[in-house]
């Protein structure tokens, strides 16, 4: 049996009783698809009969206002979906004279509504061969077939898209796009699939590589560290200052820099001066910047101290450009000359 009639077969004896699987009106299952794009089911069931009841139709709703509307829409969140409602619902009364249309490439210009939006209600209420793809299809065709692509790009949706196509052959476009999702969300559940369960498992490249929970493939979140750069910058009357040339294999290898404390969280003026053990320094200034790199934020602060005397290694201010600095470094000297 091929991958679309077993998935129906299972869809005709596992399907969820849902208060928009007993309509083709594609105003409604409009309502519905917008509701449910970031919501439960559970929850989108009572809002979606609470919709309907204030705007049973494409007029109602095209003649309420922003803040009517925001109140039936209240608790749901993304009230963007609401507010693109309500231009759509005005531009189907014009241009579609109240008739809610149900083609894919009517329905894809029209506000709030993408490739999901489009495919859906087009694949219900007019039969089109649109696959849909949500996080559960993708969920569930990823394991299936270890798709190695990270997921939230453009072109992974295409490719998903197009396995897609491949697949809805020979079925009912609108009960295999709802089986599809059915199935994500209830058998290839994202944390706890139901493996041992499942009609596909002989199938699912994932499960027989024991790698189920390593699909979708995520972006990898990058754990930013942070760090504390206190720099110790001496000035002296006549305009010198001390330079070190940094040689740990960490950021900035073989640049320059002011002589460096780092710490493991901001510290105070009191503290630096305590840690150097000088007496005869001065504070006369105290400038901070931040600098991002790929991996670190570090938080730059620059103490500047004024003395009397230089020593041997001190060198002039105005010879530092000679010498190799790290970007927030350069933009501090900049200021000191
Ligand atoms: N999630 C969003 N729309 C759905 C639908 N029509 N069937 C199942 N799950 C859904």
């Amino acid at each position: 049996m091929n991958f679309s009639n077993k998935l129906i077969n299972w869809y005709n004896s596992n399907k969820r009783d849902l208060p928009w699987r007993r309509t083709k009106d594609p105003y409604k299952i409009w309502v519905s698809e917008i509701i449910l794009q970031q919501t439960r089911i559970e929850q989108g069931k009572k809002y979606y009969y609470k919709f309907l009841k204030k705007y049973p139709d494409i007029t109602s709703l095209a003649n309420t206002n922003n803040n009517e509307l925001l109140k039936i829409w209240e608790g749901l969140g993304y009230y963007s979906r609401a507010l693109n409602m309500l231009k759509t619902a005005q531009i189907v009364l014009e241009k579609y004279h109240a008739i809610f249309p149900s083609s894919y490439n009517e329905l894809i210009d029209l506000p709030g509504i993408g490739d999901y939006t489009a495919s859906a209600i087009s694949s219900i209420c007019n039969n089109e061969v649109q696959p849909v793809v949500d996080g559960n299809v993708l969920r569930f065709l990823s394991r299936l077939y270890k798709v190695d692509l990270v997921i939230d790009s453009a072109k992974t949706k295409k490719y998903f898209k197009n396995l897609g196509f491949q697949l809805i052959k020979d079925a009912n476009p609108g009960d295999f796009n709802q089986a599809m999702m059915d199935f994500g969300s209830t058998v290839c559940k994202p944390r706890k699939s139901d493996c041992f369960d499942c009609i596909f498992s002989t199938d699912c490249k994932a499960y027989n590589t024991d790698s189920v929970m390593l699909y979708p493939i995520k972006k990898k979140k990058i754990k930013i560290k942070d760090r504390y750069l206190n720099y110790v910058v001496v000035i002296t009357k006549d305009r010198k200052t001390r330079i070190k040339k940094r040689n740990d294999s960490g950021i900035w290898k073989n640049l320059y820099e002011f002589p460096l404390i780092e710490t493991k969280t901001e510290i105070s003026s009191d503290k630096i001066i305590n840690k150097l053990d000088i007496n005869f320094l001065k504070l006369s200034d105290i400038k901070k910047t931040k600098h991002k790199l790929s991996h670190q934020l570090l938080h730059i602060t620059f103490f500047m101290f004024t003395v009397s005397d230089a020593l041997d290694d001190f060198i002039s201010i105005e010879s530092l450009n000679k010498y190799p600095f790290p970007k927030p470094i350069n933009n501090f000297i900049s200021e000191l000359v």
